[in-house]
């Protein structure tokens, strides 16, 4: 599959002729909120996990160095915490911009904090993308990620931002903050001054 999916997600409108449709955001999306929106609110969803195991060209790495960014694998009894957001149907033409390596429209039901559920759209790099990098330990990736940076910045600054945010949130995730306790040794070992 192309590493551009702006043309294969204008064919996917999983929205039908709704006005507004949830976003569920797990990576960028929940600390850049760089889009208009109508309401959030924090959300799971049931049968996915958040992995970095997607390269990223553009925001946090180029094509020759690309960082890695995260991605939702299919795990069965996996719960991915994150951030959902009602948005206006035409907010997807600039969402398709920002997710435009690697990323394609899936519809999902969504868990609210009170039970409640609803079906939104996620953005999920799968693995016929051609960024697209998959498993390496936790360790190697945040290696990977400390010499990574794109046109959005340093790839460890997505993953503090995100780790933070998941923390703010009440979420727990294993994955993200085992890299983050990499990432941050490698950081300090690093910095002026360090043994
Ligand atoms: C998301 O945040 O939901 C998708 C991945 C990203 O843009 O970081």
């Amino acid at each position: 599959m192309s590493v551009n999916t702006i043309e294969a997600n204008r064919s996917r409108n999983l929205f039908g002729d709704h006005d507004e449709v949830w976003l569920f955001g797990y990576g960028s999306l929940i600390y850049l909120v760089d889009f208009p929106y109508l309401e959030a609110k924090p959300a799971s969803i049931r049968g996915w996990s958040r992995r970095f195991w997607q390269g990223s060209h553009d925001h946090r790495g180029t094509r020759t160095n690309p960082g890695r960014v995260v991605t939702l694998i299919e795990l069965p009894q996996a719960l991915c915490g994150g951030l959902a957001f009602r948005v206006e149907a035409s907010v997807f033409e600039q969402l398709d911009e920002r997710e435009k390596n690697g990323y394609l429209r899936f519809a999902t039901e969504l868990t609210f904090a009170d039970g409640t559920t609803a079906i939104g759209l996620t953005y999920i790099a799968t693995p016929d993308n051609e960024a697209y990098l998959g498993e390496a330990s936790e360790y190697q990736i945040a290696r990977h990620i400390c010499s990574a940076e794109g046109a959005s910045g340093a790839n460890s600054d997505y993953l503090l931002d995100l780790a933070k945010s998941l923390r703010e949130l009440g979420q727990q995730d294993d994955h993200v903050f085992a890299i983050e306790s990499h990432i941050r040794k490698i950081l300090s070992n690093r910095a002026p001054g360090a043994a």
